[in-house]
């Protein structure tokens, strides 16, 4: 997930083959800054002899160079990168692998920071268990929670409370028993299957590798004891065979292969398969791996299959059990983790990624937040940095996938921003949508074509974009006129109309202004079907609404008209006073003063609207349209 950190990293397989067939337990450290998350790592590894000698020198040398002559600092085994040092916070997830006489451990020391929430979903997306610290003096913070809820929701069963700096409440046997009732108060709804508080002292090494004599109240394991032997589920290869497809391997043409990793489940020569999204059926012919054919290969194996059949398969499908077949849709639910500075929008067009697909997707409705300290659902319009929604998602075409609760690989997807590139959320799928059972997409006997000629026109979106006051609506009454008395059949949707009407409910939030232009443009659209010249006047400040409303249109019929007028300018116009209220703070997010303005990058028409009059800007737009449609055959 996330790009990492797979358990199959070259290094990682190195360590697991070197420690053969002692279990493994992946597990995740969270808590508040201070907390003492990277000191408890490096007390574990130190008091357990789990660190090489030329590394305890090192250690030393560093405390000393940082001015920490009194004692070796352990958080210094982990925090591997320079910046951390130097900041003495961690802000990266680092890995780390280890082991025991009895068991081998990978454990992912993640930022107590709450704007690295992404690092601490990376974290704990391949964790099996939580160490959740909190500092015995302070009690749980909000930190807390919000880790504790996101490793229930990345599907950790299992919670060790590491109640920290038990030596500077005294060793207080009622401090360590209030924090663990109130833990446990606090989770009862999550669904942990154990939870093991311990009281520990990072820095002094109580009950983090042995019992201590300062907690003689205290009767379970030490922390490493527990790790050691805690039962947690065993995952993998008994789950449904599936194999998300990362390309297919043509070294000429007598071979064709499908490489990739198997995410769960076992594959053996000559079982049935299933290619997800096209529900063809065949067989497995043979399992080429590194060291050349082999007879099964299980889940975290990167294998290529070769199939009895050709199939129509390519990266982006998955091969699967006939008998559990995974979901093929485009609509479906998930609980969404949001990442980035800038808000989830419904209605707006990001890039769904799940393991080895791409498609664009929107979030056609935001049904709820959650409150992270109550677990109370809020009714929000879209989801700021570091919040968790559920929200239904539409995808451009089918990905096949199954519920994250069932299958965390293929269970999970991250949101791309389209223009940055950037993963700006995580999303865990609850379940697939249907699409409203019967409505189907109604084939008109009367085409498009059909109407457009008999109006003799070819149909356009004329797209005016710019500030309130900048001359949208006059331009495009004007040309509205001349284009009737020319005998064109058009129709005008303008801002403050629709607002009456359609988008009575929407106000100017970033979020209302996104869905404003959704409806809008899918209107224009429909226009557009009935053959029309549609002057749309709108403000539509963001760039990828526009975009959006581009890609609703056939290829050329959407004419981007940028309405140019400086904010100045606007403001001496001020045709309906709104500049005059909107500096004076009485109307919150106004376009130009507290909410932006994105200029078009590339419009058909770019419009200055200082020295010329709302006529001559028409007349120059009619004259794009007569050379548009002289190229016209209906
Ligand atoms: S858009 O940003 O969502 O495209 P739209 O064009 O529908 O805006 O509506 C803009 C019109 O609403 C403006 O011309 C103005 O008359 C009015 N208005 C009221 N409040 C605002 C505001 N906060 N920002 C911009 N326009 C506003």
């Amino acid at each position: 997930m996330l790009g990492q950190p797979s358990v199959f990293l070259p290094e990682v397989a190195a360590f697991l083959d070197l420690e053969g067939s002692k279990s493994l337990l992946r597990f995740i450290t969270c808590g508040s800054v201070d907390d003492g998350k990277s000191t408890l790592i490096g007390r574990l590894l130190y008091d357990g002899g789990l660190i090489l000698d030329d590394q305890i020198a090192d250690l030393s040398r560093e405390s000393e160079r940082q001015g920490k002559f009194d004692h070796v600092d352990y958080s210094l085994l982990l925090d591997g990168l320079e910046a951390e040092r130097e900041q003495g916070i961690t802000i990266d997830v680092a890995y780390r692998f280890f082991s025991t006489q009895r068991r081998k451990f990978v454990v992912a020391d993640t930022p107590g920071h709450e704007e690295y929430t992404r690092n601490m979903v990376t974290g704990a997306s391949t964790a099996d268990l939580a160490v959740i610290l909190v500092d015995g003096q302070h009690g749980m913070l909000p930190q807390t929670c919000r880790h504790t809820y996101l490793a229930s929701l990345l599907g950790i069963r299992h919670i060790v409370l590491a109640v920290n700096k038990i030596d500077l409440v005294d060793y207080r046997a009622t401090t360590f028993e209030a924090l663990q009732t109130h833990y446990r108060k606090f989770v009862l709804t999550l669904g942990f299957e154990t939870i093991q508080a311990i009281p520990v002292s990072a820095r002094n090494g109580d009950n983090v590798t042995s019992r201590s004599v300062n907690t003689p109240w205290y009767h379970g394991p030490s922390l490493l004891e527990y790790l050691e032997t805690v039962d947690v589920n065993p995952r993998g290869a008994d789950r449904p065979f599936r194999f998300p497809i990362q390309w297919v391997n043509r070294p000429n043409a007598g071979f064709r292969g499908y490489s990739g990793e198997i995410a769960s489940g076992k594959v053996a020569v000559g079982d049935p398969i299933t290619v997800a999204k096209s529900g063809q059926k065949t067989a497995i012919k043979s399992i080429v791996t590194y060291d050349g054919e082999v007879e099964v290969a299980e889940a975290g194996q990167a294998v290529t299959l070769v199939l009895k059949d050709e199939v129509d398969a390519s990266r982006g499908n998955m091969l699967t059990a006939p008998s559990a077949e995974p979901f093929v849709a485009d609509q479906l639910q998930a609980h969404v983790i949001w990442f980035d500075a800038n808000p989830l929008l419904p209605g707006r067009s990001y890039i769904l990624r799940t393991e080895t697909d791409s498609v664009n997707a929107t979030i056609t409705k935001l049904k709820y937040r959650v409150n992270v300290k109550s677990f109370a659902r809020e009714a929000a319009k879209s989801l700021t940095m570091n919040e968790i929604g559920v929200c239904n998602i539409s995808t451009q075409s089918p990905i096949a996938f199954d519920a994250y609760k069932d299958n965390k690989t293929t269970g999970n997807f991250v949101i791309v921003d389209r223009l940055t590139n950037d993963t700006v959320g995580a999303g865990m799928i609850d379940f697939p949508l249907r699409r409203a059972a019967n409505v189907h997409w109604h084939a008109m006997d009367i085409t498009k074509r059909a109407r457009s000629a008999q109006k003799e026109q070819k149909p356009a979106v004329l797209w005016f974009t710019g500030l309130s006051g900048s001359g949208k609506s006059t331009i495009a009454n004007t040309l509205d006129q001349i284009l009737n008395a020319h005998g064109k059949h058009t129709y005008i949707l303008d801002g403050d109309n629709v607002r009456h009407g359609l988008n009575r409910d929407l106000g100017f939030t970033d979020a209302d202004r996104v869905e404003n232009i959704r409806r809008v443009a899918e209107v224009a659209k429909l226009m557009t079907d009935a053959g029309l010249i549609v002057l749309v006047s709108f403000i539509s400040p963001f760039r990828d609404e526009r975009r959006m409303a581009r890609a609703l249109m056939a290829d050329g019929e959407f004419i981007e008209v940028f309405v140019d007028t400086p904010i100045e300018e606007c403001a001496r116009r001020d045709p309906k006073g709104l500049y005059v209220k909107a500096r004076a703070g009485e109307i919150a997010n106004f376009t130009g003063i507290s909410s932006p303005y994105e200029v078009p990058e590339k419009p058909e028409l770019h419009l200055s609207t200082l020295e010329r009059d709302p006529m001559d800007l028409a007349l120059e737009i009619e004259d794009f349209l007569i050379r548009r449609q002289s190229k016209w055959a209906p």
